[in-house]
């Protein structure tokens, strides 16, 4: 590719600090690696070793930090204070996306379907929650990913198992109701979406959690997902909405659920997810015909117009 020379000096922010660090260093690495073997003068920096001030005399920056501080506007407004255009989520969207409440009470008041929920504590009483939401549910820090700190809860017992665990990662938690049905997640790129890919994690496992996730390659991923080509369609649609609902840009992804009856139910947005080559916005991209080292040049890319 000969005209990388185009980017000028490029950071790959990844690493950092968050509890998705260990993600990051290897979704990260990927993305350094396709920017090099397509030649642009990539350079790892991770913000966990090095001041961000640091950054100064790069021209642009791919983030590939997963989680707060990367993921949540933190970077993202460095960046814009140092002048130095960067791939994806601007300050709002993402300190939006980061947090799951506030991203269900964008989508409420913009009609879109995100699953029930409610705040709570350990004090909280269950009664209404449990009449509201009914059992089971799904107990989630409010700002973490990559699953860490989820529990399923089928008992009203259970409820305090679960909200202590998940207060080991958030100081807010919130309890929501449990879909069952099939999961999806819907890929963008250049913002708009990517072929819907339908996740099956293997049937020992209650959900898509962090095990399933990272540890185990027994995660089916269809694609194409198994829906109509009008329910595809339907989905995308509607996660463009939710998408640009919340301020997202460029790049990015939306868990999604279909419950029995056949309505969607939005999950959560991830303004910087998963970039290893086994992750799913790869898989979705390449169904259109990108391989990972375009993806991440066409990720890049869209920095040239915020540079303009
Ligand atoms: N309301 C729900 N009903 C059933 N399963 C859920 C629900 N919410 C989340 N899950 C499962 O938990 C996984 C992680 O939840 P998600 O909201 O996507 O958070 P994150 O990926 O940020 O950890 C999902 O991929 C899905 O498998
Ligand atoms: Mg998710």
């Amino acid at each position: 590719m000969s005209n990388a020379a185009k980017f000028g000096k490029v950071a790959v922010l990844f690493g950092g600090k968050s509890a998705e660090r260990a993600v990051s260093l290897d979704s990260g690495q990927a993305v350094l690696d396709a920017l090099l073997r397509s030649g642009v003068q990539a350079e790892a920096f991770d913000p966990q070793d090095r001041s961000v001030t640091e950054l100064v005399g790069y021209d642009r920056a791919f983030i590939v930090l997963h989680g707060r501080g990367g993921e949540d506007g933190q970077i993202q407004g460095v960046l814009e204070w140092l002048n130095i255009p960067y791939t994806g989520t601007g300050v709002q969207g993402s300190a939006i996306g980061m947090d799951k409440v506030k991203t269900k009470q964008i989508w409420q008041g913009s009609d879109l379907p995100t699953a029930p929920y409610r705040i709570i504590t350990k004090d909280t009483d269950l009664d209404p929650v449990i009449a509201e939401l009914g059992l089971p549910v799904i107990i989630k820090p409010v700002h973490e990913g990559s699953s860490v700190g989820m529990s399923k809860v089928e008992k009203a017992e259970d409820f305090a198992a679960a909200i202590e665990k998940a207060t080991q990662h958030d100081a807010v938690v919130m309890a929501e109701k449990w879909i069952t049905g099939r999961e999806f997640t819907i890929s963008f790129l250049n913002g708009q979406p990517l072929p819907v890919i339908r996740l099956q994690p293997p049937a020992d496992v209650a959900f898509y959690d962090y095990e399933a996730k990272y540890q185990r390659n027994d995660v089916e991923y269809g694609i194409p997902c198994g829906l109509t080509e009008a329910e595809e369609k339907s989905l995308q649609a509607l996660c463009l909405r939710a998408f640009q609902a919340v301020g997202a840009e460029g790049w990015g992804r939306i868990d999604a659920m279909q419950d029995e009856q056949g309505n969607f139910w939005l999950l959560e947005v991830n303004t910087v997810p998963g970039m290893t080559s086994h992750s799913l916005v790869p898989k979705a991209a390449q169904a259109v015909g990108y391989n990972f080292d375009q993806l991440c040049v066409a990720i890049l890319e869209q920095t040239l117009a915020k540079s303009a």
